[in-house]
């Protein structure tokens, strides 16, 4: 909180409006949170009003529901509610979604169908949900079984999809089918694939060597990107490792202990949380946009990929899947968070805050290039890194 004072201090001194401090929230999360909503993001709309089904509503959804569950507040499930809403609809279709397309994407915001059926038992939140559990049965896969990223993207794993698509298939199974032993094992073989295909090695030629993983692959390396080296992508873009950390940690605490998988995913976890507090920057304590070419001219801090570190570093120390008996983890996210909370947190007169420093896209569906990445435009109140700010806020704050 002390933080937060010296803001409200600064901003009273620059003689801004002082009584912003008194209309701010005490709580990160919260005020990350309540900015977001009266902007009108993550709803289930787009810019012009029209159903969308995205990543990123689902994404904040989470967010939503971990802060109505802390907080009582029913504003933030109301929100949930509104926002499904606007894309399910009575018989549990699902508006501006089809199958034949079938991107991995959409997946993300399932948990928020299951999440309102438990609580209101209304029947077309769970025709919805088994709507997008149908896609997974007909989802292309590589020859080694991993899902392909989009329809369009042939034979590619891509981190991102990690999330989008496993924290629903895990969810899922454990709520219907939770003695489905092949869907476990599906699981987790989404994550293994992903790791052994895309895990930067020691002796790897990148300017940067974090060993953590590229941004995806490409098993019949045909793609512009693909490299001889198991099909992967040329660089380790952060917000990638990101999803793929919070995957992680939200797929653990679902995934039976008793199955045999579950060590190796533990074992992903221990060994990815230190490799992601020793690739922080010495000086800032966050992370490089691109983690291979630390420091390269072009190169930059970037924000959502930084809060989705925090968040599953601390959940993950919270939750016991990695060791952190020298406080060092945790010492290093604290040091990110302040930075975020320095940086790329801007007051604003109405007492709302803006988010900074997200890029907008990363995409596979490029040539891949460190100069692709970094000519993406950086977006203001991008909705992926701001509510991923929401969630490194409420671990932050329960430690
Ligand atoms: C607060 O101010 C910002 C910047 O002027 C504006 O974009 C935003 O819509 C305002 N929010 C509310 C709730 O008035
Ligand atoms: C719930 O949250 C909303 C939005 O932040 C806020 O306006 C309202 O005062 C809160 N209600 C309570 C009871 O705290
Ligand atoms: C169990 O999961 C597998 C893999 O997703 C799926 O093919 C199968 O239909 C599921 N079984 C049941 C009984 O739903
Ligand atoms: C680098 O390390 C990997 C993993 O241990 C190994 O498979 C590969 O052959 C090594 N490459 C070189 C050029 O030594
Ligand atoms: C890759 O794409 C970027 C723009 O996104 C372009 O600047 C660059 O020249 C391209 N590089 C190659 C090798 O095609």
């Amino acid at each position: 909180m002390l933080t937060l004072q010296l803001v409200s201090l600064a901003v009273a001194l620059g003689g801004f409006l002082p009584q912003v401090a008194l209309a701010r929230p005490k709580s990160y999360g919260v005020w990350a949170a309540d900015s977001i909503i009266s902007r009108g993001q993550g709803h289930g709309l787009d810019n012009n009003n029209a159903p969308r089904v995205s990543y990123e509503h689902g994404e904040f959804q989470w967010a939503l529901r971990l802060l109505y569950e802390k907080t009582g507040n029913k504003t933030y499930f109301d929100y949930i509610r509104t926002g499904v809403d606007n894309i399910v609809q009575e018989d549990g279709s699902v508006l501006a979604y089809t199958i034949p397309y079938a991107s991995l994407d959409p997946l993300r915001a399932g948990p928020s169908f299951m999440y309102l059926y438990e609580k209101t038992g209304a029947a077309k939140y769970k025709k919805a949900a088994d709507l997008f559990r149908s896609q997974l049965n007909v989802q292309p896969r590589t020859p080694e079984g991993q899902f392909w990223h989009r329809s369009t993207y042939p034979n590619q794993g891509w981190l991102d999809g990690i999330y989008m698509a496993d924290v629903f298939y895990a969810r899922y199974t454990l709520a219907y089918q939770p003695t489905n032993a092949t869907a476990w094992a599906d699981v987790a073989k989404q994550f293994h694939l992903q790791w052994a295909h895309t895990l930067q090695y020691p002796n790897a030629t990148d300017a940067g060597i974090t060993q953590l993983l590229y941004h995806g692959y490409d098993s019949e390396r045909t793609a512009v990107w693909a490299l001889p080296d198991r099909g992967r992508a040329p660089h380790i873009w952060l917000r990638a490792v990101g999803w793929y950390a919070m995957a992680l940690v939200d797929t653990l605490e679902l995934f039976p202990r008793s199955h045999p998988d579950y060590a190796k995913l533990l074992a992903y976890a221990k060994f990815m949380f230190p490799k992601i507090r020793d690739a922080a920057d010495k000086g800032s304590g966050v992370w490089w946009h691109i983690m291979t070419e630390p420091g390269r001219a072009g190169n930059y801090f970037e924000s959502s990929g930084a809060a989705m570190f925090v968040y599953a570093s601390l959940k993950a120390v919270r939750l016991g899947y990695v060791s952190d008996a020298d406080g060092s983890i945790v010492k290093g996210m604290k040091k990110a968070y302040g930075y975020a909370t320095s940086n790329w947190v801007t007051p604003l007169a109405n007492g709302t805050m803006d988010w900074e420093m997200t890029v907008n896209v990363g995409s596979l569906g490029s040539n891949g290039t460190y100069e692709y990445y970094i000519a993406q435009p950086i977006a203001l109140n991008d909705l992926k890194g701001a509510a991923a700010f929401v969630l490194a806020s409420l671990e932050y704050e329960r430690l």
